[in-house]
């Protein structure tokens, strides 16, 4: 690791990581000094080129990034630094710990995109889109809030549609392919979906509604 970059884990990670060990005093209000903002979760932000992206529009905004690949989270660390964000905080661990510390009504918006698609069968288990994960968002999101999930892989595909499509909690408005194929203007592209689209992949580009309660 260059300098630079341990100087970014030793200085600024400490100050803006999540720790759980104290789940009990969780509470996304408190990351962000209790100032009433909004909170938006971001899992899986490789890079961080779209949690970035998203925390520099939205300064009123408190982003939540969770990433456990360290030269991901350091890509990230550097963005932060450079565009003087101060509204973004990190958990640098599996997704999962921490959506099962969320607080009910506690979360504006949720990303998932380009999750790891696990192709084979037998880890398909591994697939971070799940019941038991979507049991977690499903209380955590607020009514009208938004869980935008993104893949260009087509077995992924069809297991997401299958598993969001049988909730009751959630509502997908798409009404045609270009209401899926195209990405919508405030969702920048990612790393990966670069290189997937190099590939000649398609993606899709899905944003449900959590159904009022
Ligand atoms: C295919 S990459 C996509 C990265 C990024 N979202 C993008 O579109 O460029 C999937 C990312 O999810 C992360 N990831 C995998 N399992 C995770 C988990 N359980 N919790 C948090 N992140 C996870 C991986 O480390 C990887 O960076």
């Amino acid at each position: 690791m260059r300098s630079g970059q341990r100087d970014l884990v030793e200085k600024l990670l400490p100050e803006i990581e999540i720790d759980l060990e104290n789940e009990k005093a969780f509470s996304l209000a408190a990351l962000f000094a209790d100032d009433g903002r909004q909170v938006w979760l971001e899992i899986g932000f490789g890079g961080g080129e779209h949690l970035a992206w998203q925390a520099s529009r939205n300064p009123d905004i408190g982003l939540i990034g969770c990433e456990p690949y360290l030269t991901g989270v350091v890509k990230l660390l550097t963005k932060i630094r450079a565009d003087g964000l101060e509204n973004v905080r990190l958990f640098r661990d599996d997704a999962r710990l921490l959506v099962d510390c969320l607080p009910n009504k506690s979360l504006h918006r949720a990303f998932i995109l380009f999750p790891d698609p696990w192709p084979k069968l037998r880890h398909h288990k591994r697939r971070i889109v799940s019941d038991s994960v979507l049991d977690r968002l499903a209380g955590a999101l607020v009514d009208g809030a938004q869980l935008r999930i993104a893949t260009d892989d087509p077995g992924y595909l069809e297991w997401i549609l299958w598993h969001m499509g049988r909730r009751k909690e959630f509502d997908w408005q798409a009404r045609s392919p270009a209401d899926w194929r195209n990405r919508p203007e405030d969702w920048p592209p990612t790393r990966y979906e670069e290189k997937a689209i190099s590939k000649g992949c398609k993606c899709a580009f899905l944003t449900y509604t959590r159904k009022p309660r």
